[in-house]
């Protein structure tokens, strides 16, 4: 799938823009002239959050009070329209295929989409819940069921949380133990089997963007898996009551990624683990669409940046040997357009909210 067209209206500094997009697009144009906004307007699409604020009156053009993104999705030969409104009056309005939707779910399931930016470190940087969502990102595009069985597994462990917290009776917490041991394995079983085959296809791609440095991925379901969960949680009564929440189980599982046994983000420049996450998410491209036949959308927020030039020819080579679409924003049109040139991208001069081809 690939987003055709593109309407935004006040969102950022955009008022009123309409994009014909090919299947890589490039953003070049001075700082502060809404390159990484329409990168937002398309994150925004699929997603219906922006990443770089939660609250509306900061996205929504300044002096308006409503702003709207119209796309036009291409699958196979089909077209789907899809489009969110969000008005500081009105509230959220969503459609797809010419009839209101309840859930933004819809889209995100039409626009399966990896965003590249300085976001990207937090991979390596944060706790494991990034990693857990890395991991969920690619069930939940290649697993019909597997948002259901997250959500039942986040609502057990809340209750079962609350009642420790609480300090109920044993008894009572006990009754939650049997279910989440049986969902929580099921959601571990997913996450090995989709790790399993992420690995592979990532050790390939990091091999082509660091061949001199010899990564490690491994996945950790969050317990010692060579036990039964049943058996962990009822061990772990003790401390979980002390604590007040559940410390084993799946949602505490982590992808963990280390050089010589050191964590990433100490043994690496900047540089490399630029490469080394462009790598992670280029290969859940890549699984994605071997799993599904889908396609996912990049967004590349700065490529250039903390790159030396022929890091940067890597990385686009890399982004060219996919299936997907590529948006990509920079400062200037030479570099961007050499980078690219084998592909004939679809230039885009970006000036104080307005675009010129
Ligand atoms: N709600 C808003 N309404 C209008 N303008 C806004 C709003 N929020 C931010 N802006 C302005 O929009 C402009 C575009 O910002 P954006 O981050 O998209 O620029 P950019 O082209 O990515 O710049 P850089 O090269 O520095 O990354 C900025 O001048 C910013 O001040
Ligand atoms: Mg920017």
């Amino acid at each position: 799938m690939s987003l055709s067209s593109l309407n935004i209206v006040n969102f950022r500094n955009l008022e009123n823009i309409h994009f014909d997009f090919n299947q890589y697009n490039i953003f070049y144009g001075r700082n502060g002239s809404g390159k990484t906004s329409i990168l937002e307007a398309i994150y925004y699409l699929a997603l219906g959050r922006s990443f770089r604020s939660h609250l509306l009156r900061r996205i929504t053009k300044y002096g308006a009070d409503s702003f709207s993104l119209f796309g036009k999705i291409q699958q196979k030969n089909n077209y789907i329209s899809a489009g969110v409104e969000r008005s500081i009056v009105t509230g959220k309005h969503i459609r797809v295929a010419g009839e209101d939707a309840h859930s933004h779910i819809e889209i995100t399931k039409l626009l399966p989409l990896q965003l590249l930016n300085q976001d990207s470190y937090r991979l390596l940087d944060d706790g494991p819940k990034v990693r857990r969502q890395f991991m969920d990102w690619g069930l939940f595009h290649v697993e019909q069921t597997f948002l259901t069985l997250w959500r039942k597994v986040e609502r057990i462990l809340e209750q079962r949380n609350a009642a420790l917290r609480t300090n109920s009776k044993i008894d009572h917490i006990k009754t939650w133990d049997a279910e989440l041991a049986q969902l929580g394995f099921e959601l571990h079983n997913h996450r090995k089997q989709y790790v399993g085959s992420f690995i592979p296809i990532a050790k390939r791609i990091l091999q082509k963007l660091l061949p001199d440095i010899s990564i490690n991925i491994s996945y950790f379901a969050g317990w010692d898996a060579e036990q039964e969960l049943a058996l962990v949680l009822a061990n772990n009564l003790k401390n979980d009551l002390h604590l007040g929440y559940t410390m084993t189980g799946p949602q505490r599982a982590d992808l963990q990624i280390t050089i010589d046994k050191v964590p990433a983000k100490d043994a690496l420049s900047r540089g490399q683990q630029k490469l080394l996450l462009y790598g992670l998410q280029i290969s859940q491209g890549m699984l994605l669409n071997e799993l599904t036949g889908k396609n996912c959308i990049y967004l590349v927020d700065d490529l250039q940046a903390e790159l030396d030039s022929q890091k940067q020819s890597l990385l686009a080579e890399n982004l060219l040997s996919l299936p997907s679409q590529v948006f990509v924003t920079g400062l200037t049109y030479e570099d961007l357009e050499r980078l690219f040139i084998s592909k004939n991208p679809k230039m885009f001069h970006v000036e104080q909210g307005n675009i010129t081809l």
